[in-house]
């Protein structure tokens, strides 16, 4: 397949500056559905006029050129260039001084179902420009490092016309913006449509008065209150916690249906996925508040780390996104509980990255060679690219941190920058020498650590070994900096040593903990100091000492999720003690709900998956399945009484409120309610969806309904509620399949399939219906293929539309090796499907010739 169809590939190593300056660029654009007129208008200058260079320009073959013009001449054909990609002017149609390229070309927005560029959401003008859609809208040096001001001219009929920086005008169907701080062209954007604003001010430190507002669409707007609440909190954590201003007039956030994925952090025109803007009690539930909250705060961050401070490549994506999630996990955690936070964070990263980095498409947080950067979004790069910068914190501390991220605001403001310059940074303000820790952007795989106990004479020996397997292109990784905080519990259950930092830097390091009176429990990887596998011999009773005293809240949740892995892959000795364990835990009503809910939850099939492919066995989805079925009912069984008991007494009285302690309540509610639900044949979610007026019980209630084949009813009510809201409805879709009975799943998807409201182009109906089905671990991975078959013939259908969304959801098929050999049989056969398929897209093409390589 490559050999007769070569795709270029970018290397890291090839990096070259631009050989021009940019020193301001001027659009005017006329929409229109079909021939937007785009003018640009760019101020030029040759890097080195004694060493002419052709000038290169990134827009393909959606671009209809209709002028150009070099200081208002249009240039001699024979110097002017088209390939599919790029228009080149050569270096001898080019004056040695600065001078002015013009273009104008014509696009056709209705037609862009890739929504990559501007195109046409439910009548609205849009944009989405990272990492590479300018080019769709423009000729231009559509690369990070090329950084400068814009003035934009908006002509439409349409009542809104937005861009970034500052408004200058807008009259007469016509707006004009202008945005003083350079910035790349994945920054920029518009919107123009019939919408309407919830407004609020904000007054930064220095006094700046800043208008603040949430577009959506004419009836959307009390359901916008909540994104307002979020941005406001987020300015002032910024302010409170970094030192950072917001540096323009105006911040507007646009709610789009159709978007590819969550939120665009364009300079002062955040754009985002509606599903990350609305939310009211009735349609929203309390985790989609949390991801609203969160993602609000991640985008407005970017503002600093990511805008006014870029990339130099998209190499160095990481560089933003690692921090700019660290950042919003430290937002979240100050508004609400650090310790669940971290909890939920952790499961994410085993959830995603772990698997990634498990199958053929691990890659280091900062990869060095791709095809298709929209393919590099990932789990590594941004949930491992925060958890980097979480060891960086832990090993230089929190003084050391502080001024670190000082020096690297002062020191690259305006800079398009390189993970050397942020490990430089480091380094200056710290005076510690990175060169070990830069292993853990540029080697990919999760390492394995494990931890032996050696106890004489009042002095403990800890002795750790770690090794990371090999992934592709790196068969040997060196040993890397583990940074393992550790802390040591007597046999009465108080701490005896408080944690403290252990810096591991050889693959096997020993280290001792003397004068101790009695041989204490060893507390390891508090707080997940490192994003490694850890193994260590322990028995149960251990394990559930360390649930019952730990005072690391990471790990006693560490404790109880061994307990249950133990009990759900070892014998019915290891479920009576995770039973009783948990049941002690759950009544214990010192905790906080939030985590004796996280605490009743057992690992899902995938995690259980994960964990026994890393021992190296073979996952059965159907044993994983039936086996996390019996344990659930074990535990209803045995805890009856106390479930049906916090069932009740964790009703949250009044009207709703999305805020963390109501919640943590409610998911408490809910873990009880899953769980009885597995004795009382779901008569208790029958009710609990027919009188609660939040989505967040009803949706609990519904997925236990549909796990036991009653939800009919119930559906039908919701569909007949919220026909109308596309959001709900996604929920809707995504729930039948998700939690489906396995061996219903892929039959229920293709009914689901041909609904008439299954809008296939919108890339949240599309991820409900498919990313449902692929959240399904024993639906998906379905024995005799058909879950596969059924994948790929959408994956195939999708990539014609919309490749990003194709390419991204191939990666339900991201850990197939592991699986039995049938299994892997019929994987095989529908990723080859695709693979051998004309016209296949260079985003899916990358990710499914990874996979099958
Ligand atoms: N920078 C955005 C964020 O905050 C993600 C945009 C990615 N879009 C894309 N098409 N690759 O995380
Ligand atoms: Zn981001």
């Amino acid at each position: 397949m490559s050999a007769t169809n070569p795709q270029p590939v970018q290397h890291l190593a090839d990096y070259r500056p631009w050989p021009f300056g940019l020193t301001e660029t001027r659009l005017d654009l006329t929409l229109a559905p079909r021939d937007t007129i785009v003018r640009a208008a760019l101020d030029l200058a040759p890097r080195d006029a004694s060493d002419p260079q052709d000038l290169v320009l990134d827009g393909g073959a959606g671009l209809r050129l209709q002028a150009l013009r070099i200081d208002g001449q249009a240039p001699d054909p024979v110097h002017v260039t088209r390939t599919d990609e790029q228009l080149i002017i050569a270096a001898a149609a080019l004056p040695h001084a600065p001078f002015t390229l013009e273009t104008e070309v014509a696009i056709d927005p209705a037609d862009n179902t890739a929504f990559e560029g501007l195109y046409l959401s439910g009548g609205m003008f849009c944009t989405q420009c990272e990492a590479e859609g300018f080019r769709h809208i423009t000729f231009y040096p559509d690369r990070p490092d090329v950084m400068t001001t814009f003035r934009v001219t908006l002509r439409s009929a349409l009542p809104v016309r937005l861009s970034n920086g500052n408004p200058v005008g807008d009259a007469d169907g016509v707006a004009e913006w202008h945005d003083p701080w350079p910035k790349p062209a994945y920054l920029f954007a518009l919107v123009a449509g019939d919408l309407v604003a919830v407004s609020d001010r904000f007054t930064t430190r220095s006094g700046r008065d800043v208008a603040l507002n949430v577009w959506v669409r004419p009836g959307d707007q009390d359901r916008a209150g909540f994104a307002m609440e979020s941005l406001i909190k987020s300015m002032r954590w910024d302010e409170d916690v970094y030192g950072r201003e917001y540096d323009l007039d105006v911040f507007n956030i646009v709610a789009v249906d159709d978007f590819n994925m969550g939120a665009m952090e364009n300079k002062g025109l955040n754009i985002f996925n509606s599903k990350l803007v609305l939310a009211s009690p009735e349609t929203a539930t309390d985790t989609d508040y949390e991801r609203i909250e969160a993602v609000i705060a991640h985008e407005y961050f970017h503002n600093w780390t990511g805008n006014r401070i870029t990339c130099r490549d998209w190499f160095q994506l990481c560089l933003k996104e690692g921090l700019t999630v660290f950042r919003d996990q430290q937002f979240t955690s100050d508004m609400r509980s650090a310790a669940v936070k971290r909890i939920e964070d952790v499961q994410t990263l085993r959830a995603r990255q772990f698997r990634e980095d498990q199958g053929p498409l691990a890659h280091p947080p900062r990869p060095d060679r791709y095809e298709e950067i929209n393919n590099f979004y990932t789990a590594t790069v941004y949930e491992k690219g925060a958890e980097v910068i979480g060891m960086l914190k832990n090993l230089v501390g929190d003084d050391g941190y502080a001024r670190a991220l000082d020096l690297y605001f002062t020191r690259h403001d305006g800079d398009a920058a390189t993970i050397e310059d942020w490990l430089t940074v480091f380094q200056d303000a710290t005076g510690r020498d990175l060169t070990q820790f830069k292993r853990w952007y540029t080697d990919a795989g999760t390492p394995t650590l494990e931890m032996t106990e050696d106890w004489q004479d009042g002095t403990l020996t800890l002795t750790f070994a770690q090794s990371t397997p090999p992934t592709p292109g790196q068969p040997d990784k060196p040993a890397r900096v583990i940074p393992i905080a550790v802390g040591l519990i007597g046999p009465n259950g108080d701490e005896v040593t408080p944690t403290r930092v252990l810096e591991m830097t050889e693959a096997r390091q020993s280290f001792t903990f003397d004068g101790l009176g009695a041989r204490p429990v060893v507390s390891v990887l508090r707080g997940f100091s490192a994003p490694v596998m850890l193994k260590r011999p322990l028995d149960d009773a251990t394990r559930a000492f360390l649930l019952a005293h730990d005072t690391d809240p990471f790990a006693r949740w560490e404790a109880g999720r061994e307990l249950a892995l133990s009990a759900l892959t070892q014998g019915d000795a290891a479920q009576k003690a995770y039973i009783a364990a948990i049941g002690t835990l759950a009544a214990d009503e010192g905790a906080d709900p939030a985590f004796r809910a996280l605490c009743l939850t057992l690992p899902g099939e995938e995690e259980i998956a994960t964990r026994i492919a890393a021992g190296g066995a073979t996952p059965d989805p159907d044993a994983i399945h039936a086996t996390r079925s019996d344990l659930a009912r074990r535990i209803a069984l045995t805890h009856q009484d106390l479930l049906a008991g916090l069932y009740d007494a964790m009703t949250v009285p009044g009207a709703y409120s999305p805020d963390a302690q109501s919640a943590a309540r409610r998911s408490l509610r809910i873990a009880a309610l899953g769980l009885l639900s597995r004795i009382d044949g779901g008569d208790r979610a029958a009710v609990l969806f027919g009188i609660a007026s939040n989505m967040t019980e009803r949706m609990a209630a519904l997925a236990v309904l549909v796990r036991l084949g009653r939800a009919t009813s119930a559906l039908q009510i919701l569909s007949d509620e919220f026909g109308d809201n596309r959001l709900v409805m996604d929920k809707w879709f995504s729930v039948q399949v998700m939690a489906a009975p396995p061996e219903q799943a892929v039959a229920i998807a293709r009914d689901l399939a041909a609904h008439r409201d299954f809008d296939w182009q919108n890339p949240n109906r599309f991820r409900a219906l498919l990313g449902g089905l692929a959240a399904n671990h024993a639906g998906f991975h379905a024995a005799d293929g058909s879950g596969y078959d059924f994948t790929a013939d959408w994956l195939i259908r999708m990539d014609a539309a919309n490749p990003q969304i194709a390419a991204r959801m191939s990666t339900a098929f991201e850990i197939w090796p592991r699986y039995d050999a049938p299994r892997r049989a019929h994987a095989r056969n529908a990723l080859e499907r695709i693979a051998t398929l004309a016209g296949l897209s260079r985003n899916t093409r990358e990710m499914v010739s990874r996979m099958i390589a």
